[in-house]
């Protein structure tokens, strides 16, 4: 681990002078009121970023006085003679105050916590803040997160090969190192994950290979969990709905068979008996080919309800897919609500829904899935992905925390004005106790974690916007920067705004306008909005989707269509349904229009989509050309392969937008206005 891109935000390089001497004088010592796991991990890891960022060691006492950092929980006189009672029951399990507090001779520093917990994540923060250059002089935080449950989803397959990954094989299945070097890569994962408050992680792919379940996976996975215990990190495991039949030697996996349902409940105490904070199980059931409860003529609330059942002794929890979608009637974007909406309010307590963010795919922009706001008896979780099946794999710079914000914050009208994405979700609306965020993993064993450098900070920003959706994504950005490379803002602003344009220029040069799912068939990577494979599924056909002809473009999902815009709320299902009001970047989303539509910019159609492809491919060149002005800021090896990876984003970006638009110029038969017109 002691190249700098495998050690990801964590760091802890020297801090110029001035900080020193800062931080320094603030903080000399440090004082543990505790013993467990957990806020021993906590002290290691103030200890050595203390030791890393300014060169000087805390030293270990046993009394708060002058220049002290106490961190610790309520259980410990310490900390309760600070009488922070009334502050400490705002935090909840997870949260945490800081204060810088008066003593004789000066003052001292306490981050406390109901729970150890709390206390190791206020740890990290007193860290970032000083990664970050921020003053710690005088502390007043309060903290608690937006979601009780952030976890990862990895999709990597006990082969070792990981589906969607452009990071190189998995770092969980299949390796052929030794447990020690393994087990060192495991805790600094933990690390990071606890630095930015995810507290659980999925580590296999949905598609569940039902082998998972056997005792020789269990053994593996209670000594991953070993690991990630002192960071407060649960492991959770995908399970195959047909694992009793295939694995069990029984006669089906009918969740009304009395012997299926003891199946689950045996596997799942064998499982506590190995790991007794095990999280639960995460299920894609009924989707894309995956066996599940509607083979036996149940349905998604049967299925669910019998794993819940399981697992409710042992505190367990299902996260249940609503990924689903088969070729019928029913188009694909309108199926999941279709067939979740009647079982809302039926599932066992301990189930969760786990929606898409959009009711497609992880496109580069679709509308959020109708079924946030939707289903309000049952808790709903959301899933991002952060790992770009579709949005260049790992040759490309998007930073999605702008994008991953934009469905948070989106206004779903549920309850009125007020009731964005987020608050459906995490319990402020529809009072839930069960809330939880996820976000499919894009760590792979390439040195650097993610494929691309960039991709570091997708992982970063999903914890910090599952701890608090309110942040903005140039201050995660900023934060990240700032501790991944260096603080200089020169180097820093024009990062930082790279990042934040980079989500919008990857929409333009590959789907403006609301396209979607033009992307070449099977591995998603590039522009192929011609494919037609005879017998091939229809709506996986990128046809399907852009529907382009002479007439026209776009996908009619209007009450005159396949009627998506039914399934929101007022007044969102009106303003979708027309195409003078629905918002500029859905328009081909929620609509087929003529090549000559006016849009209220006054360009016409065909005009209007050439202009953001080319618009997008002038934003890569832009970020190219600023990066190469950076040169000598940071390490060389970092510099060369960023650079490396514009050069070839800039490349596919021109081959997305060429692709795209001669292709849909064979139907629109317009020309490329005059201004764009140019050598290819
Ligand atoms: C996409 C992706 C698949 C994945 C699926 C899912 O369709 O291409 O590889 O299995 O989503 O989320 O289940």
């Amino acid at each position: 681990l002691a190249e700098s891109g495998e050690k990801l935000w964590l760091r802890y390089l020297p801090l110029d002078n001035a900080k020193v001497v800062d931080y320094t004088n603030a903080i000399r010592s440090l004082v543990v009121a505790g013993d467990d796991a957990v806020i021993s991990a906590a002290a290691e890891e103030i200890q050595m970023a203390f030791n890393g960022l300014t060169g000087n060691d805390l030293r270990n006492v046993n009394r708060p006085g002058a220049g002290a950092l106490l961190i610790g929980t309520p259980e410990n006189r310490l900390i309760r003679d600070l009488e922070l009672s009334s502050e400490l029951e705002k935090c909840g399990e997870e949260g945490y105050i800081i204060r810088t507090f008066p003593v004789r001779n000066g003052q001292m520093t306490v981050i406390a916590a109901n729970t150890s917990a709390g206390v190791l994540y206020g740890t990290f923060d007193l860290i970032r803040r000083m990664q970050t250059g921020e003053s710690i002089s005088k502390l007043e935080v309060n903290e608690s997160p937006a979601f009780k449950i952030r976890v990862l989803n990895h999709w990597d397959n006990l082969n070792g090969t990981v589906e969607r990954g452009y990071a190189g094989h998995s770092i969980w299945f299949n390796r052929p190192e030794d447990w020690s070097v393994r087990s060192a890569q495991y805790k600094y994962y933990a690390r990071a994950n606890a630095s930015v408050g995810i507290n659980g992680t999925v580590i296999n792919n949905v598609n569940a290979d039902p082998n998972v379940l056997t005792a020789e996976y269990i053994e593996k996975y209670a000594r991953i969990a070993d690991i990630f215990r002192p960071y407060n990190m649960k492991i959770y495991m995908s399970v195959n709905f047909a694992s009793p039949a295939v694995i069990g030697g029984l006669e089906n996996s009918d969740p009304f068979n009395p012997a299926v349902q003891q199946w689950w409940k045996d596997k799942a105490a064998e499982i506590y008996q190995s790991i007794p904070d095990f999280g639960g199980f995460l299920v894609k059931a009924n989707s894309e080919g995956q066996p599940g409860p509607m083979d036996y003529g149940r349905t998604h609330k049967d299925g669910a309800n019998m794993m819940a059942k399981a697992l409710q002794p042992h505190n367990g929890i299902v996260m249940w897919r609503a990924f689903v979608y088969e070729p019928g009637d029913d188009e694909r974007s309108v199926q999941a609500y279709n067939e979740f909406m009647p079982f809302d309010g039926e599932f066992e307590d301990n189930v969760i829904v786990q929606v898409k963010n959009g009711p497609v795919d992880f496109m580069p922009r679709e509308s959020f899935s109708p079924l946030f706001g939707g289903m309000q008896k049952s808790p709903v979780m959301i899933e991002f992905q952060i790992t770009q099946e579709y949005l260049g794999h790992s040759n490309h710079l998007a930073y999605l925390s702008t994008m991953w914000k934009e469905v948070l914050d989106a206004e779903t009208f549920a309850k009125g004005v007020g009731s964005s994405v987020a608050k459906t979700t995490d319990g402020t609306l529809f009072n839930h106790e069960l809330t939880a965020i996820s976000a499919v993993s894009n760590i792979g064993r390439d040195i650097n974690w993610t494929g691309h450098h960039f991709g570091q900070s997708n992982w970063y920003a999903f914890g910090r916007l599952a701890w608090d959706y309110d942040l903005l994504s140039e201050d995660i950005a900023e934060e990240w920067v700032k501790m991944t490379f260096v603080h200089d803002q020169k180097f820093v602003e024009p990062v930082v705004d790279i990042m934040m344009r980079s989500r919008e220029a990857v929409v333009n040069y590959m789907n403006p306008l609301g396209l979607h799912h033009i992307m070449g068939w099977d591995h998603h990577f590039g522009p192929e909005p011609w494919t037609d494979i005879p017998g091939a599924r229809e709506d996986w056909l990128p046809r399907y989707y852009h529907n382009a002809s002479e007439f026209g473009i776009g996908f009619d999902r209007t009450t005159n269509g396949s009627n998506l815009v039914s399934q929101y709320h007022s007044p969102l299902n009106k303003i979708y349904n027309d195409p003078l009001l629905v918002p500029e970047n859905l328009l081909l989303w929620f609509h087929h229009l003529p090549w000559n539509y006016r849009l209220q910019n006054g360009l016409k159609l065909w005009d209007a989509m050439v202009y953001k492809y080319y618009e997008g491919v002038e934003e890569a060149r832009l970020f190219q050309n600023r990066w190469d002005r950076l040169e000598g800021y940071i390490d060389d090896r970092r510099f060369k392969e960023i650079q490396y990876k514009l050069k070839l984003q800039t490349t596919e970006a021109i081959w997305w937008r060429d692709a795209c638009v001669l292709y849909f110029q064979t139907y629109s038969n317009l020309p490329i206005p005059a201004e764009l017109e140019r050598p290819v």
